[in-house]
């Protein structure tokens, strides 16, 4: 079976009040629409067109992407108006419809709808609701079949009773979809083209309409406004802890994590509350985080500790090493294995070798620093002149006393070590010490000033 999908995402979405087209709105750190794309990639359709109005350039900018086609619809008459604007590019058997702002559909259900179509039959996905107020209600007859679905603002007092909704994802022959779309009026209460007209015309041409019922009405609701989009929110971060723990993750607060991207995890890892998980992550065996870090980017080896309050992005944290609480680990730092970063650290574009420790108020930047090396409290790498960046590079076993400026470019040999408050401008060979600061003097029985 061949199949375009249809996506649309023309409506202003006045409701959010935002100067952001609708679409646009994050869930879990993407755009509703981008989560509706993913889902609609994941059935490997022929093309999907994405039919799009208010604020149509920041869309198309977004979004564009090779396997994405876009649609303009310049003035929003209807969802039938609209899946109409896409006929010229429709080319598959069966056109799938879905919504740029109900993002939470899942590739499964869409794939149920789906095997539903045929040559003589539409597949239509409803929702079972307690309070069915605004959605379009589907009619059925004795037999239960669908006749047609009544918008609310067009239903009778009757048929405003009926508890199972329209969603609006439905899936058709295209030939069929093309010949009913041409046949839309808009004489009803909103003077709008409804999409939902089709499914009368379906039953009138002896088209069997079956129908899917969504499980959960939360993957099928939309984001009219802030609160919705809130609730989906914390819809997605449930699913999304739900799907961790069910991998073996032990998270103290389930409520209290948030994942906005991707993550693969190992066995037995633990997870602290008030943690956000962004881009992509890699989390292995045995890795604990404590609370209120984020953590960008990053590959967590075996064994990695993340204490309290830390922040990574694009760190490679090796196999029982640990960083924190209140580590910085910034683009292009990698911890070998053991390292020790701690509290008050920062590193940027940093190789920390095996064993190696930074323990305190610290920033080591575009620095390569060997096996075993200790980096005192208050070492600073100056790597940069203002205009220019350069590299450190340490040996093995090098001890760096408390409060050093590390002027860069800088080499420092295996088991060199340099006293406490040095500013170090040269390198230093190995086995030897730098000393690069005033010499003490004391001034016996010195007066100090007094207050005149
Ligand atoms: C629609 C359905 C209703 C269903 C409900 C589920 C119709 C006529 N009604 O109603 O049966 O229960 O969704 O939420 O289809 N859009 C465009 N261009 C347009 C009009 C709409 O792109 O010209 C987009 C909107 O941006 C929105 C979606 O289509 O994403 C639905 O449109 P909306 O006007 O919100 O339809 P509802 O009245 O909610
Ligand atoms: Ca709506």
């Amino acid at each position: 079976m061949s199949l375009d999908i249809v996506i649309l995402a023309a409506g202003q979405g006045t409701r959010m009040r935002s100067a952001l087209p609708k679409v646009l709105h994050p869930i879990a750190g993407q755009s509703m629409l981008a989560h509706v794309l993913q889902t609609a990639r994941s059935l490997k359709p022929a093309s999907i067109q994405v039919v799009i109005g208010h604020g149509a350039e920041l869309v198309r900018e977004q979004l564009a992407a090779a396997d994405v086609s876009f649609v303009v619809q310049s003035e929003q008459l209807g969802t039938g108006h609209a899946v109409a604007q896409a006929i010229p590019h429709l080319k598959a058997e069966n056109t799938l419809v879905l919504y740029g702002d109900v993002p939470l559909i899942e590739g499964a259900t869409l794939e149920s709808l789906l095997t539903h179509l045929s040559a003589d039959s539409m597949a239509l996905l409803t929702v079972n609701l307690t309070n069915p107020a605004g959605y379009g209600r589907i009619v059925r007859n004795q037999a239960n079949a669908v006749q047609a679905i009544v918008e609310h603002k067009d239903a009778s007092p009757e048929q405003l009773k009926i508890c199972e909704g329209n969603t609006g994802i439905l899936a058709v022959p295209r030939q069929r979809l093309i010949d009913w779309l041409g046949r839309l009026s808009n004489s009803n209460a909103q003077g709008e083209y409804y999409l939902t007209d089709i499914i009368a015309m379906a039953v009138a041409d002896d088209l069997r309409v079956a129908t899917e019922t969504a499980s959960d009405a939360m993957e099928v609701q939309g984001a009219n406004d802030r609160l919705q989009l809130s609730e989906l929110e914390r819809h997605y971060q449930q699913r999304a802890a739900r799907r961790l723990m069910a991998q073996g993750v032990t998270l103290l607060d389930p409520v209290r994590f948030d994942l906005r991207g991707e993550v693969s995890v190992g066995r037995d890892v633990l997870i602290d509350i008030n943690v956000i998980l962004e881009g992509k992550v890699e989390i292995a065996d045995n890795v604990s985080i404590g609370p209120n870090c984020v953590i960008k980017d990053s590959i967590l080896r075996a064994g990695a500790v993340i204490k309290a309050n830390s922040h990574l992005e694009g760190a490679d944290v090796g196999e029982g090493a640990d960083c924190g609480p209140f580590a910085r680990l910034r683009p292009g730092t990698v911890l070998a294995a053991r390292a020790h970063v701690g509290n008050f650290v920062e590193l940027k574009n940093t190789r920390l070798g095996e064993g190696a420790k930074a323990g305190h108020l610290t920033y080591l930047g575009d620095s390569d620093i060997g096996a075993r090396s200790n980096i005192g409290a208050g070492t600073i790498t100056c790597n940069y002149d203002g205009a220019n960046k350069f590299k450190t590079v340490m040996g093995e076993d090098v001890f760096i006393g408390s409060n050093s400026s590390l002027v860069a470019p800088l080499n420092l040999g295996d088991g060199s070590t340099t006293g406490a408050g040095s500013t170090i401008t040269a390198d230093v060979p190995a086995h030897a010490l730098a000393v690069g600061r005033g010499r003490q003097r004391n001034l016996e029985n010195w007066p100090r000033p007094k207050k005149r």
